[in-house]
């Protein structure tokens, strides 16, 4: 009994000492959900007020705002603690040392470039050039101040885990926003699965073994977007959840479809280790039993907003006026209606290294 419990000991201390070894930096490409603070740096000079830039914005953990859409922490950020590796310095901060990694993730990013949608009239996206296709070109950028050589950069990108997504949720809400259909929305998924395959793609031949992609939220389930599409038929929703069964359909289908991708590309580079990552089926989790994970206020109600149904109000958003935050953000799931507490991310990012809901997780030893 000893011995063995002596041996597990050792493996898992080694399992954790081997990974801690092994990253030695993070390179991470998305939108709001990973964003650390580019927007808040693009934003500053040009717009009058970042409502994410202000408090309540950061309170739990920071203790003030630092560009991150939460009260605390991202999914992103207690998987770098987890791997003994420093929060990923947003990648357009000056002065910044990137040698242990970059984040190059924007809030409102698209996976498509801004002129597609200008050639679809689809006028609603802000004019923040900030696709994923840019984002790469800020990481080709930054490069040099890594590593120089093909060889040199191999050797480095070996050993970072890159973050591909979540991004394309925006892609089709700004579809959505420009008062196109769903089926129009829809459309889209197999240009937006492109752009993010073809991501991995560039990233893998740059040298990157560990990609971890994560695929879309349920969108039926996020307040803003219940607020718009408030419904008097009762079968639009899924009665289990609350959520919109036709938005969700949207997300489901993207995962599914990016799920296809990346087994394509794994037998593509079957060196690399390409993780699915899922945001949807922990969400949907908690909307269908809020309490078994701690969140006494549920899924659907925001905790930072300023009232309706959903406690989500377009006149008085998270940090203007009118609205105010819940005593104790760890018993909601939403933050502000549109991005998740730092109890949520907390619940993912370890589900994500550990299992279920990453696969292979992150932290086990197939790779
Ligand atoms: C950047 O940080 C790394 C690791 O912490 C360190 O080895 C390196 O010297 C730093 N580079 C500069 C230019 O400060
Ligand atoms: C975009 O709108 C313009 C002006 O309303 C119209 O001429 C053009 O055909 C539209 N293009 C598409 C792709 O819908
Ligand atoms: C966005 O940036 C890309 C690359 O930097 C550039 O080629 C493109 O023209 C820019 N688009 C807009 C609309 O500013
Ligand atoms: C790569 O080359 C540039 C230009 O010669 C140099 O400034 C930079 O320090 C080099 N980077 C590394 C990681 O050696
Ligand atoms: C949105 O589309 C609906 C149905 O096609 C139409 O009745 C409505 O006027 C449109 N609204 C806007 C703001 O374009
Ligand atoms: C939404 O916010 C506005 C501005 O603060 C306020 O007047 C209105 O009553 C709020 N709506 C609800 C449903 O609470």
């Amino acid at each position: 009994m000893k011995l063995l419990s002596l041996f597990l000991l050792s493996a898992l201390f080694n399992e954790a000492y081997s990974i801690h070894q092994y990253y030695t930096s993070i390179f991470s490409f998305g939108d709001s959900y990973a964003d650390t603070g580019n927007f808040v740096i693009l934003g500053r000079p040009i717009l009058p007020i970042i409502p994410i830039n202000l408090p309540p914005y950061g309170e739990t953990f920071f203790g003030r705002p630092t560009g991150r859409c939460s009260n605390g922490r991202l999914v992103i950020d207690f998987i770098a603690e987890a791997l003994g590796l420093p929060f990923v310095p947003p990648s357009l901060a000056q002065d910044q040392n990137f040698s242990q990694g970059a984040n190059f993730a924007v809030f409102g990013a698209t996976a498509l470039d801004l002129d597609f949608f200008m050639q679809n009239n689809i006028t609603s996206v802000p004019p923040i050039n900030s696709s994923l296709n840019v984002q790469l070109e800020w990481f080709d950028k930054l490069k040099p101040s890594l590593c120089n050589t093909t060889e040199e950069c191999k050797e480095y990108f070996k050993k970072s885990l890159f973050f591909v997504g979540e991004i394309g949720g925006n892609d089709y809400n700004y579809v959505l926003r420009a008062n196109r259909s769903l089926a129009e929305a829809r459309s889209y998924v197999p240009h937006v699965i492109n752009t993010i395959s073809m991501a991995i793609e560039k990233l893998i031949q740059e040298g990157a073994v560990h990609l971890v992609v994560p695929g879309n939220v349920p969108t039926g389930c996020i307040p803003i977007l219940l607020t718009v599409y408030q419904s008097s038929n009762e079968e639009d929703y899924d009665p289990r959840t609350g959520c919109l069964k036709d938005l969700n359909a949207l997300g489901s289908y993207h995962n599914s479809m990016l799920r296809e991708a990346v087994q394509k590309l794994r037998c593509k580079y079957p060196h690399a280790t390409i993780i699915n990552a899922d945001y949807y089926t922990p969400y949907i989790k908690f909307a269908t039993k809020p309490k078994r994970f701690g969140f006494s206020n549920g899924a659907l109600r925001v905790c930072c907003g300023g009232g309706g149904p959903y406690n989500y109000n377009f006149s008085a958003v998270c940090a203007l006026p009118g609205s105010s935050a819940c005593q104790d953000p760890s018993t909601y799931v939403n933050w502000d209606g549109i991005h998740l507490t730092e109890a949520s991310h907390r619940y993912i990012a370890y589900s994500w290294l550990k299992g279920p809901y990453a696969s292979p997780p992150i932290l086990s030893r197939t790779h």
